[in-house]
């Protein structure tokens, strides 16, 4: 029998977000600026980063205590070499789940295939720009939006789930609101527009650089008329809307700072180095690794967990006008989208 543990404001812990690595091959400004993550950055050294058997040892005392959602991020998961014999692991988790992967989709033409024979069941691949200028600024290494679109047209043909995530930032790519529109709806995927966020501590976020959700659905909702839709399930992230001329295609916003839903969250994430995080703006970690390595039990690692999870109050978004810019926060790098 499952126990479902519910955290201090009542929040079942239903979803989980496995960072594998905190690498990646671009140098998007708004997550890994390339000043800062460059040769000398300390990146997590090997002997510390959990091994895959590690990683599905974890995840199954998670799905033991209500989890019904496993997410692979990263940094960009595909660099970590053997992800499809994790997937193969996770997907033998007795039960029914949702698995997926956030990917920056450069390495999914070559790879979409494995994946999907291994029991990934879709994908969310970022994608902020169609103009190749504005792409190629944006991710920081010059890199074409021709791969990650041959990574997106691979992955539905091997019959992956596709979504596609866009951040936007004001005087940045708010002009590829349209095209990125236009372009899931001919390829019949989920876009969703995210909010610029404070992750981490080397973005430089400022409020005047977001593009509030609203004006988002305004500069939408003038060429591609659009209507609200229920959230398809409890803590979901994005407020979904359906295009009238096609009803089946929908289109989401993740309103992260203009409108939180901390209310509802029920995610916790997990760092390649084996530290649990109750928010994706925690400012410390809660070591799990070194418990396990201990060799204890897998009933008291859901001990452990049971424990974090029911004395969790985070709600950083909701509070973010308080307390924003007062506490160092993970980097996205290493705690995962
Ligand atoms: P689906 O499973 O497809 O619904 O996706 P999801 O809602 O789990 O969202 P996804 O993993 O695609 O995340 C989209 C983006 O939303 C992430 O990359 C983050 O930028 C943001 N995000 C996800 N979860 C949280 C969260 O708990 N808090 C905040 N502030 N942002 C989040
Ligand atoms: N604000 C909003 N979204 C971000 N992402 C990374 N950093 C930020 C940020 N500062 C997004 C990526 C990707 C997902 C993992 O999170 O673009 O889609
Ligand atoms: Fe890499 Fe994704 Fe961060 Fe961009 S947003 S640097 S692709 S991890
Ligand atoms: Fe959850 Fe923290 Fe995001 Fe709020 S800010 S939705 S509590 S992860």
């Amino acid at each position: 029998d499952k126990v479902t543990s519910v955290d201090a404001m009542a929040r079942p812990l239903r979803d989980i977000r496995i960072s594998v690595t905190d690498r990646c091959n671009f140098r998007c400004r708004y997550c890994m600026p390339a000043e800062v993550f460059d040769g000398d950055y300390p990146y997590l050294p090997k002997p510390e980063i959990l091994g895959l058997e590690e990683i599905a040892r974890l995840a199954t005392v998670f799905c033991g205590l209500g989890v019904e959602k496993i997410r692979l991020t990263g940094g960009e998961p595909l660099l970590r070499r053997g992800l499809h014999e994790l997937i193969a692991m996770l997907d033998a988790i007795p039960g029914e789940r949702d698995l997926a992967m956030t990917t920056n989709g450069t390495a999914l033409a070559r790879k979409a295939k494995k994946l999907a024979q291994a029991g990934l069941q879709r994908v969310t691949v970022s994608l902020d720009a169609l103009d190749p200028e504005v792409f190629s600024r944006m991710n920081g290494v010059g890199a074409s939006p021709e791969r990650v679109l041959d990574g997106i047209d691979s992955a539905l043909d091997h019959g992956l789930g596709v979504k596609v995530n866009s951040v936007i930032q004001k005087g940045v790519n708010e002009d590829q609101i349209l095209p990125l529109a236009e372009f899931a709806r001919d390829r019949g995927v989920t876009l969703r527009f995210i909010e610029f966020m404070d992750t981490g501590n080397t973005n430089g976020w400022k409020l005047e650089q977001i593009v509030p959700y609203t004006q988002m659905v305004q500069t939408l909702h003038r060429h591609f008329p659009m209507e609200a839709m229920e959230p398809a399930h409890v803590g979901e992230t994005a407020r979904r809307f359906r295009y009238k001329d096609s009803p089946d295609q929908e289109v989401g916003f993740i309103s992260s700072v203009s409108k939180p839903f901390c209310a509802d969250c029920n995610r916790i994430r997990l760092s390649a180095d084996g530290k649990l995080y109750t928010c994706l703006f925690a400012s410390e970690g809660h070591d799990i690794k070194s418990a396990m390595r201990r060799g204890v039990s897998d009933e008291e690692l859901a001990g452990i967990i049971h424990q974090l999870w029911s004395a969790r109050d985070d709600r950083y978004s909701e509070l973010r006008s308080q307390i924003g810019g007062t506490q160092a926060k993970p980097e996205m790098s290493y705690i995962g989208g």
